[in-house]
C-alpha cells in the first residue's frame, strides 16, 4: 500500500498565484478528504499528484518514491471526475475495459478485472449499456468502475458525487467508504461539501485560497478549529461568532459584547485569559444553544435572552435564529414548543463548549 506525501507544493497560472506551498501526507491505507471553497485550489491539487499538472515548485512522493517526472499513466494512481469522463459510444463492459486493453493485458485478465469491479459496484448487470441509457448514479457507478479495474495504489476523487441528488449522493457516499472498508488503498477525496468530509474522512485536509487552514480528523476540526474560517466551514448549521472582550470583575471573569453576558469562571483554564489580549471572538456552536424552559438546573448568569427572528423546521429539530443586542445567534431546539418570530428566548450557553478566537488574527485561543 501506499501513501502520498505532497511537500512545498507550489502552482501558479499566469500571475495568479493558486497554490502557495502546501505540505500534506495521506498515509497509506488512509482516506483524505480535501475540502475548501471554490477556487481554492482543490482540484490543481489533485490534478498534480495525477501528473496532469505541472507544480511549479515542491515535490510529489507516491509510496515512497518521486513521481514529478513521471508519466501520469505509470503512476499506479487512478481518478475519478465529477462529470464520469465516460466514453459515450462505448458499452459499460468497453470503458471498463478500455485501460487494460492499452495495456495490452490477456482477454483473460481484463475480462476477470470487469467482472469483478462491476459485480463489486453491482453494475454487473449493465455491462452492454451505453452511458446514455444509465442513469446519473449507474454512470457514476461506472466512473468507479473504470478505477477500479486498473488496481491503482492511490484513488484520486474529484467532486465524484456532486452531480447526483441528495439521496443517491448519501447512498454513494456510504458505497465509496465501504469500497475503501473491502480494498483499503489510500483515497483522496476533494469536495467543497463539509458535510462530506466530516462523514467520510479519516483525516481532513481543509483549504482555503490555495493555503491549509487546518489537517486533522473530523472530530479535531469540530471540537478544536484553528481559526473562524475552520469554524465557520465546519459545522453544519455554522457557528455563532460573537466579537467581544474577557473581563474581570469582583474576581469573576466575563465575556461582554452588546447583548451578551456570560461567567466564564467554571471554564477549567479560565486563568490563561489574563495573559491574552481581551479583544476576543466567542464562538457557539448552535447544537450548544439550549432552551431555558427545559432545562432542570437554571444557570441565570450564562442566560441569553434573545429575540426570536426566524424559525427553520428541519422536522425533528428547528434551527432557531434570534438575535440580543448586536449578537445574532442561532440554535437547534427541539420541536416540542412551538417558536413564534417575536417571541422572547432565553438561551443557556454551556461554557465549556465554548470557543475563543484572537480577534486580530482570528487564531484559536488554546485553552
Ligand atoms: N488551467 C488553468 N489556467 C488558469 N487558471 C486556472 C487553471 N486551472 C485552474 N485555474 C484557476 O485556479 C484556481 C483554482 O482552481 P481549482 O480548480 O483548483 O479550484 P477548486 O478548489 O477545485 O474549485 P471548485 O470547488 O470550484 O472545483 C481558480 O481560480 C481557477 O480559475
Ligand atoms: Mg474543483
Amino acid at each position: 500500500m501506499a501513501g502520498v506525501s505532497l511537500q512545498a507544493i507550489s502552482k501558479s497560472f499566469g500571475d495568479n498565484t493558486i497554490l502557495k506551498g502546501i505540505d500534506v501526507q495521506a498515509h497509506s491505507g488512509e482516506f483524505m478528504v480535501i475540502v475548501g471553497p471554490s477556487g481554492c485550489g482543490k482540484s490543481t491539487l489533485l490534478r498534480i499528484i495525477a501528473g496532469l499538472e505541472t507544480p511549479d515548485g515542491g515535490e510529489v512522493i507516491i509510496d515512497g518514491e518521486r513521481k514529478n517526472d513521471t508519466d501520469p499513466s505509470k503512476r499506479e494512481v487512478a481518478m475519478v471526475f465529477q462529470n464520469y469522463a465516460l466514453y459515450p459510444t462505448m458499452t459499460v463492459y468497453e470503458n471498463l475495459a478500455f485501460s487494460q486493453r492499452i495495456r495490452k493485458r490477456s482477454k483473460d485478465e481484463i475480462d476477470k478485472r470487469v467482472m469483478e469491479s462491476a459485480e463489486m459496484l453491482k453494475i454487473d448487470e449493465l455491462l452492454d449499456r451505453k452511458p446514455k441509457e444509465l442513469s446519473g448514479g449507474q454512470r457514476q457507478r461506472v466512473a468507479l468502475g473504470r478505477a477500479l479495474v486498473r488496481k491503482p495504489k492511490v484513488f484520486l476523487f474529484d467532486e465524484p458525487l456532486s452531480n447526483l441528488d441528495a439521496k443517491l449522493r448519501q447512498e454513494m457516499r456510504l458505497e465509496i467508504k465501504k469500497l475503501h472498508t473491502q480494498l483499503n488503498n489510500t483515497m483522496i477525496y476533494v469536495t467543497h461539501d463539509q458535510t462530506e468530509a466530516m462523514t467520510m474522512a479519516d483525516r481532513i485536509c481543509l483549504m482555503n485560497n490555495g493555503i491549509i487552514e487546518q489537517i486533522g480528523t473530523p472530530e479535531e476540526l469540530y471540537n478544536k478549529p484553528a481559526n473562524t474560517f475552520v469554524s465557520t466551514f465546519i459545522g453544519m448549521p455554522p457557528i455563532n461568532l460573537i466579537d467581544g472582550e474577557v473581563c474581570t470583575e469582583n474576581g469573576s471573569a466575563f465575556f461582554i459584547s452588546d447583548g451578551v453576558r456570560i461567567n466564564l469562571d467554571k471554564i477549567k483554564n479560565i486563568e490563561l485569559f489574563k495573559d491574552l489580549d481581551k479583544h476576543v471572538i466567542m464562538g457557539i456552536r448552535p447544537e450548544n444553544l439550549h432552551d431555558n424552559y427545559f432545562a432542570e438546573i437554571k444557570d441565570p448568569e450564562n442566560t441569553i435572552k434573545c429575540t426570536v427572528d426566524l424559525v427553520e423546521n428541519l422536522g425533528s429539530v428547528a434551527l432557531v435564529h434570534s438575535h440580543s443586542g448586536d449578537a445574532h445567534l442561532s440554535a437547534t431546539l427541539t420541536t416540542e414548543k412551538i417558536i413564534h418570530p417575536g417571541d422572547s428566548l432565553d438561551l443557556i450557553v454551556d461554557v465549556n463548549s465554548l470557543h475563543f478566537f484572537h480577534q486580530e488574527t482570528k487564531e484559536r485561543i488554546k485553552l
